[in-house]
């Protein structure tokens, strides 16, 4: 199978060429590799909704992938989960489009992307499994925007608006495209922070260590497909 991975920095690409020996292809910012079987295509995209979906398309035009997963870190939104627990897409939606509801009403119809259930229930199976260091994981809502969330008075809307998980900046874009291609998708998400007022410094201390662990989950995805 053909496996696409979405990430936006390269701390939440690292992992990949690693465990997948990935190299760069003659395509900007995709990077070939091998996981078993699966040919695995990963796309270093750059933060941001507009990246995230011309790359999603890319990768779906260029080597028409049967799976699309999208990587990385967020800014946790809830109450029971922290910094470095894990969120698996349920859905995503965007937390900037207003009204939100013209994607209900024209093309494409829907504003609330839902993930794939095989690929959700694989990554739940994923963190029950990586034994690590102790870490709790849900899956949830995502909501993406383009904005770097550090205000709890934006969180506090996030939760009441869309009983938002966690949000971060490509997700739902993947998911949409993702449904415009009738690809299906799931995003794993390990939290920096608390997209509150010490989100900044909280995201440079741990969004390495908390990209890792989206890695993880991921590549254990793809190891079972
Ligand atoms: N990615 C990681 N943390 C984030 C935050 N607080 N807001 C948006 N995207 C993020």
């Amino acid at each position: 199978m053909k496996i696409g991975i979405i990430a936006a920095l390269d701390c939440e690409m690292v992992e990949f060429c690693k465990d997948f020996g990935a190299k760069p292809s003659k395509y900007y910012g995709i990077y070939e590799g091998k996981c078993a079987e699966h040919d695995v295509y990963i796309s270093l995209v750059g933060v941001g909704k507009v990246n995230a979906a011309a790359n999603t398309q890319r990768l779906i035009d260029l080597f028409d992938v049967d799976y699309v997963i999208n990587s990385g870190v967020a800014g946790c939104t809830c109450n029971h989960l922290g910094v470095c627990d894990v969120v698996v897409s349920k859905e995503l939606t965007y937390h900037d489009f207003y009204p939100i509801g013209v994607l209900d009403k024209y093309a494409p119809n829907a504003s609330v992307f839902k993930a794939d259930e095989k690929l959700i229930s694989l990554a739940c199976e994923a963190c029950e499994n990586i034994k690590d260091d102790g870490f709790k994981f849900d899956t949830g809502m995502i909501v993406t925007g383009d904005q770097f969330v550090e205000d709890s008075n934006v969180v506090a809307r996030l939760r009441a608006d869309y009983n938002a998980f966690c949000t971060e900046m490509e997700g739902a874009a993947v998911a949409h495209v993702c449904v415009l291609n009738k690809v299906p998708f799931v995003v794993i998400r390990a939290m920096s922070d608390n997209a509150d007022e010490d989100a900044d410094m909280s995201f440079e201390e741990m969004s390495a260590v908390a990209a890792k662990r989206a890695s993880f989950v991921s590549t254990y995805i793809i190891s079972k497909l």
